[in-house]
Parts: C-alpha cells; structure tokens; sequence
C-alpha cells in the first residue's frame, strides 16, 4: 500500500506532504475519537492509500456514510477500488474545499465528523481561514460533532478559535511524531459526545453515491 504512496509523494511533495503513510498507533489514537457505534456522517479530507480510511470503515455502523476528498487522482483511483463494494463509501477526486457544496448533493445538511490529514501548515493564509470556516459550518450543531486532525505542529489550534472546544495528545509513535487535536463544534461536546448521524431532518442518512 505505501509504494503507490511514496510514488505520489515524488510526483507532489507539497501536497502528499509524507514520504509514508500514519502508523497503527496514530491511526488508532485517530479513530478513537470518534464513537462509531451509531450511525454517522463521517468526511476524511487527504485519505492518501486510505490508512485511516480502513480502520474507520472497519469500525463504522453499518448505516453509516463515509465521504473521501483526495485531490490526487491517481491515489483517488487506488481508494475507489479498495472500496468500490462497499456502499457507505464515497470516494471524490476532489479538494476538500468543495465540501459544502458535495455534501448538499449528496443530502447531507451537515457531517458528525471531519478528519483531516491535508497538509494544513503549508496551505496560504486565506485559503485555510476559508476551509476552517467550512469545516466548522458543515459540522452537526450538537455535542461530541468534531474536527480532527493530525500534524507535525500544532499552529492550527491559533486559527481555530471559533470552535468551542479544543484537545491536543502528542502522539511520540508515529514518524514523524504528530499531535492529534480534536475540535469541538459545541461547548458541551465531549469525548464521544451524543451526535447522531444527520442528514436532512435530523435523520440517520443511508443513502449513497460512488464518482
Ligand atoms: C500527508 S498525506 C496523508 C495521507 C494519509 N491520510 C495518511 O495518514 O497517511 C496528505 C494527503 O492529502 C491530500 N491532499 C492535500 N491537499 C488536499 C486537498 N485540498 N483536498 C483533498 N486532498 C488533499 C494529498 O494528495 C495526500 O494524499
């Protein structure tokens, strides 16, 4: 799985970002986030070879819907086929900045969870305040609906003060070692908080579509 990874990182240093994909610990720390037991929307913004991906579809109820924005296409490609029988996944070859607009074709009035693996550090200034901004509006606004992210530096923490609540775990078993922060859209949100999946009304969202 990593060499269709280091080759993409050789074509687009900037936008891969990382010569090798998460470790097994970070991607358990990650999806540890996440109460997955109930039926969610869940988006991942940079899956890369889909590491996280796995582990989150492996844990994900079944009614579930999981949406992928990978801007590169080849690695878009390989994602569609890793998951191409398995319907709560939607895999776009797309920038994650499109995501207000994807979800509304797809029917979702907002997503429980966002997890990023982007390279957020090095987008230029505007263009992250933009998609913090649409993270935060696309979130369900109830407790436990979260962004969640996994950087070298933890400098987006400066830019994310419109969420209410902020928790940041160094994780040392990772090369190179990450922070993984979790950012609550609501002030009472807590570690598996109390969000439900919601599509239009509220409702747990079962449809789905493949690109
Ligand atoms: C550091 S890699 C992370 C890959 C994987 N999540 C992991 O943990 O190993 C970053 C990924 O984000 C993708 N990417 C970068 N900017 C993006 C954007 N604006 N929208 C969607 N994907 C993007 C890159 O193509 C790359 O696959």
């Amino acid at each position: 799985m990593s060499a269709i990874f280091l080759k993409r990182f050789l074509q687009r240093p900037f936008q891969v970002a990382s010569i090798i994909p998460s470790s097994r610990t970070l991607i358990r720390r990650v999806a540890d986030k996440m109460d997955l037991t109930k039926p969610r929307v869940i988006v991942e913004y940079g899956p890369g070879e889909g590491c996280h991906t796995r582990e989150i579809v492996r844990r994900m109820h079944p009614d579930s819907q999981m949406i992928l924005f990978e801007l590169d296409p080849e690695l878009a490609e390989h994602l569609g086929e890793q998951f191409r029988d398995d319907p709560r996944v939607t895999v776009l070859n797309a920038d994650c900045a499109t995501l207000a607009t994807v979800l509304a074709e797809h029917g979702h009035a907002h997503c429980d969870y966002i997890v990023s693996g982007i390279p957020f550090s090095i987008l230029e200034p505007a263009k992250k305040r933009a998609l913090l901004r649409s993270t935060f509006d696309v979130l369900a606004p109830h407790a436990g609906a979260a962004f969640i992210i996994y950087q070298v530096t933890n400098e987006l923490v400066a830019h994310c003060r419109h969420f209410s609540r902020i928790e940041s775990q160094y994780c040392l078993q990772n090369l190179p070692p990450m922070f993984v922060t979790k950012f609550y859209k609501t002030a009472n949100g807590s570690a598996h908080g109390t969000a439900t999946s919601n599509g239009k009304n509220g409702q747990p969202v079962n449809g789905h579509s493949r690109h």
